[in-house]
């Protein structure tokens, strides 16, 4: 009698933007696309071990106790009492490194949640919070879930705490569309976050709260003219522009073309635009031709999404469930 094939999971974890212009560290959005795939199947060989990645052209560890991916599920499992158990884990990088689309923040996710999937889901997506935040805090240092919150739990997540992993889902207006912009260069999360002022002023402060206040209303209300009047950063976006060619530019150009704002996605050097429809979306995401057939550029090739509703998908041909992040759909 022929063995059966041991059960596989694949799943989808997709890119985010973080911040979101006034809200450093404390708020983010999941987008459609790009994102990872892994791959999870049980092994007679005991333990975690990650057997192939590609996309990375080699500089991720396959060592899965130095892989982000592999923490993150490391992590679960001992939580679990199950780190003997035989699992073997693919990772496909589809997302550029240093892209400040989210690429190590949705491996942490993948890993544990590819493995939470493959035992058939003992814990909630929000029970692996803690397990995801260690896997994206031994990419890049830090503790923060403005990356892996949306791209776990779906649409838009404002973090209350980091400390405390007090995660919110945040309405996603009917008629807000995102239009992201990937300039084909590399900024380190961790060089970014180096260059952040330690103090500010206070009246620096203040704006930036009313800022994230007005931000959330707006969300909350869809009240688009107030997320408009919000989208402003203060404090990191002054500091990190000039590691982006042409921020300034490019600004200007997304809204003249109609865009409510536009910021820096996470760390950088993605930019992001939030636009009330689709039309205006794509009118944003077309200033990256422009940008690019200037004098300066860009940088090439880009990678452009008008995406749905600033929020998560299914993918497909994959095991990845989260919905379109309507308020009421999410698990
Ligand atoms: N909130 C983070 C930052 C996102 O801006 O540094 C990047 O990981």
């Amino acid at each position: 009698m022929s063995a059966q094939p041991l059960k596989e999971v694949r799943i989808f974890s997709p890119a985010t933007v973080a911040n979101v212009a006034c809200g450093f560290d404390v708020l983010g959005f999941c987008i459609d696309a790009p994102g990872d795939e892994i791959v999870a199947r049980f092994s007679t060989t005991p333990g975690l071990r990650i057997t192939k990645i590609t996309g990375d052209d080699g500089r991720l560890p396959l060592d899965s106790k130095k892989n982000t991916a592999g923490v993150s599920a490391h992590a679960l499992l001992r939580h679990l009492g199950k780190s003997d158990l035989g699992i073997e884990m693919e990772i496909h990088k589809k997302m550029p490194f240093g892209s400040g689309l989210g690429s190590s923040a949705a491996s942490a996710v993948g890993g544990a949640f590819v493995v939470n999937r493959l035992l058939g889901d003992p814990l909630t997506r929000r029970q692996l919070l803690p397990f995801v935040v260690a896997g994206e805090a031994a990419a890049d240092g830090a503790w923060h879930a403005d990356n892996v919150g949306p791209c776990l739990l779906g649409g838009i997540t404002l973090i209350r705490s980091n400390a405390e992993l007090d995660v919110m889902d945040v309405p996603i207006p009917e008629r807000l569309w995102a239009a992201v912009v990937h300039p084909d260069i590399v900024v380190l999360t961790k060089v970014a976050r180096e260059i952040m002022p330690r103090h500010i002023q206070l009246e620096t402060s203040t704006q930036q709260s009313g800022n994230l206040g007005g931000l959330l209303c707006g969300f909350f209300q869809s009240d688009y003219a107030l997320i408009g009047r919000s989208l402003h950063d203060l404090i990191a976006e002054p500091h990190r522009q000039r590691l982006i060619p042409e921020f300034y530019r490019a600004k200007r150009a997304a809204l003249a073309a109609g865009a409510l704002g536009f910021s820096i996605s996470g760390a950088g050097p993605s930019v992001f635009a939030l636009c009330e429809g689709e039309a205006v979306a794509r009118r944003a995401a077309a200033v990256r031709q422009r940008l690019r057939a200037g004098p300066v550029g860009f940088g090439a090739p880009e990678r452009v999404r008008a995406a749905r509703r600033a929020s998560a998908r299914t993918a497909r041909s994959c095991d990845w469930p989260t919905r379109i992040g309507r308020p009421g759909t999410r698990r």
